[in-house]
């Protein structure tokens, strides 16, 4: 059977949760955000309903569990300088101001993207979502410092969509699989 490639790499590597310290994933699970994300798509639903209700001991049994996945950093295909390199102006114009020059985010304005899950999910689907509809949260979820995620469907096109998840997945010490305009129509068309 084929296997689907992983929208989120939940394991200790890399492209998946290797950056974040326990602290961090618990804090994402019980407020909403922390030092290195913040909700949003269908995570919204699930912190905002569920998680954030979860005693701190038991947050932090299932931080420590996630922490403990082992797994392998990805080796396969992965989007080229070259191929990232259209995305670079877009980046400058409409991302950097939040998410800083070499992606390293800021406290007071968004999660660093250097080694970021998201940006480097096998499958481009969150890192396509997050751009197309931005974070959508809830007041209940938000982080006080960061303003939200904006949403991009209709300031960007399919091409300048997928120009920008190259140059991410392709900056900073990030590794993915490139991301096609077809792939970003797919999505935006309800796929
Ligand atoms: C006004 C500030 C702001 C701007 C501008 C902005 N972002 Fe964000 N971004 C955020 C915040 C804040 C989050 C975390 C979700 C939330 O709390 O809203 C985020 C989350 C993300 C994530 C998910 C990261 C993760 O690991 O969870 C990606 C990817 C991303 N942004 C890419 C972009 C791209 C690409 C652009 C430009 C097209 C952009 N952002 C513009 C503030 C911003």
């Amino acid at each position: 059977m084929d296997r689907l490639p992983p929208p989120l790499d939940l394991a200790a590597t890399k492209q998946g949760l290797g950056a974040w310290t326990t602290e961090q994933i618990a804090g994402y699970l019980g407020k909403g955000y922390s030092a290195r994300a913040g909700s949003f798509g269908p995570m919204n639903a699930v912190i905002a309903n569920s998680t954030r209700h979860l005693t701190p001991a038991d947050l932090r049994a299932i931080a420590v569990y996630l922490a403990s996945l082992g797994g392998a950093d990805y080796e396969g295909p992965a989007a080229t300088a070259e191929e990232g390199r259209p995305g670079r102006p877009l980046y400058e114009e409409h991302c950097r101001e939040c998410h800083g020059d070499s992606g390293r985010g800021g406290l007071f304005d968004g999660p660093p993207l250097a080694g970021s899950a998201v940006v480097q999910g096998e499958d481009a689907s969150s890192l396509i979502n997050v751009i197309l509809y931005g974070s959508d949260r809830p007041e209940s979820i938000a982080s006080p410092a960061w303003e939200a995620m904006p949403a991009y469907a209709d300031r960007l096109d399919d091409g300048e969509i997928a120009a920008l998840g190259n140059y991410l997945r392709a900056s900073w010490g990030n590794r993915a699989p490139p991301v096609t305009p077809e792939r970003v129509a797919r999505q935006r068309g309800g796929d």
